[in-house]
């Protein structure tokens, strides 16, 4: 749309035209004028007018054929009409012009002050609809965008999975080979070369793993119902002791917690959260993990805390939920880096929140919400 408003006066008066002309002249609007239907056919496709002020009794073709030829010839036009007559106009000539889009009738003489406010109320209309149409389509361009980059994030994964994930098997596969079925021909320093080689595989295929499941996780449709969070976590605590059975710790998990949401969803991110709890804890003498729930002024805050290494909330800012982001050096706690952000994702597209509360060496406390899902009663 023209961002530039216009009115088009159509009146076969000249005298008529240039009263018109000086009434409307400093409102900021381009006038175009036309002495007959005919003129203004011809020069409505010209602009998407902002009015069109339109005389009832032109010789020729009256004000309502033009009227109904603008909106035959120029469909896009849908310009509010102001019809000027010297006399009245019938009731139903009234609602005929109405029907074509006619917001106002004015009686001639017209009263210059009148005619001004109402020309300014449609150029601020005009504005504004420019402004909003402008805004739809920034938003549209914006959504083009982000498809284009979404399908580019799809090839991406696919190609990950697929170019990566073959090269890194056969190395992998490899490391194993002379592993196992050429030991004997291997000295202790060359057996514990392929050992790196075999754990750097074994980490790189995880950590594809990791990158594959945080992009699928936008694409993924949520599928909500009422879980039972504290069955969830009990069965996951029990998975995560028998899978690391080198360190032990003490664990509690609040019965009864139930709520509204995507059971696989959320146990991905519980199952993130309790690992690791578990693992930053594995190092103090009495390794400790609570799961459980608050009430909230917005309804239930779940939390999981440990009393573990912990980190330095502040100094990871808003670096804390972002993929690859990690808080203690490889030495001492592996990982990938990227839990967090899969929690984050999963919390997200709950509507829900994710917060911590930790300082180093004073254990960690994950807190989440899961927005209005959490509040509706969940029957289970
Ligand atoms: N319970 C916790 N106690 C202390 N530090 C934590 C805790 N949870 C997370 N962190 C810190 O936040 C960082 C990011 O956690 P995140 O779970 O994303 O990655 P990770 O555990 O290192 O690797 P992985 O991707 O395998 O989970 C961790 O590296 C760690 O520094
Ligand atoms: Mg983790």
């Amino acid at each position: 749309m023209h961002a530039d408003p216009a009115i088009l006066i159509v009146d076969d008066n000249p005298a008529n035209r240039r009263l018109y002309q000086a009434t409307l002249s400093d409102l900021g609007a381009q006038l175009t004028m036309a002495s007959s239907g005919e003129e203004a056919l011809a020069r409505c496709v010209e602009h998407p007018y902002a009015m069109i002020l339109l005389d009832v009794h032109l010789s020729g073709m009256d004000g309502f054929q033009v009227a109904q030829s603008i909106r035959d010839k120029c469909p896009g036009l849908d310009a509010p009409i102001v019809f000027v007559s010297a006399v009245y106009v019938h009731e139903q000539d009234t609602y005929r012009g109405y029907r074509l889009g006619a917001v106002d009738y004015i009686l001639s003489p017209i009263v210059p002050e009148i005619l001004r406010a109402k020309a300014a109320i449609f150029i601020r209309m005009h504005r504004l609809r420019v402004d909003a149409l402008q805004h739809a389509q920034a938003i549209e361009k914006a959504y083009r965008e982000l498809r284009t980059v979404h399908a580019e994030m799809e090839g991406f994964s696919y190609s990950v999975s697929h170019d990566l994930r073959t090269p890194l098997g056969q190395i992998a596969g490899f490391a194993d080979l002379m592993q196992m079925g050429h030991a004997g021909e291997l000295s202790d320093k060359v057996r514990e070369y392929v050992g790196y080689i075999q754990s750097a595989a074994h980490r790189m295929n995880s950590l594809i793993d990791d990158m594959l499941l945080l992009g699928n996780m936008s694409r993924t449709e949520m599928e909500v119902q009422p879980v039972d969070l504290s069955h969830l976590a009990q069965s996951l605590m029990t998975e995560i002791e028998a899978l690391r059975p080198q360190s032990r710790a003490s664990w509690q998990v609040q019965h009864g917690l139930q709520a509204m949401g995507d059971q696989r969803l959320l146990r991905v991110a519980l199952s993130n959260l309790l690992s690791n709890a578990w693992k930053y804890s594995a190092g103090v003498p009495r390794p400790f993990i609570d799961f459980g729930s608050r009430e909230d002024d917005d309804g239930p805050v779940y939390y999981v805390r440990d009393n573990g290494a912990g980190f330095d909330v502040h100094a990871a800012g808003d670096r804390l939920f972002r993929p690859f982001q990690r808080f203690h050096s490889d030495a001492h706690f592996q990982g990938n880096g990227v839990g967090l952000a899969i929690v984050q994702r999963v919390i997200e597209k709950h509507g829900g929140r994710l917060w911590v509360e930790s300082a180093p060496g004073r254990g960690a406390t994950f807190f989440f919400t899961l927005g209005r899902l959490s509040t509706r009663p969940a029957p289970l």
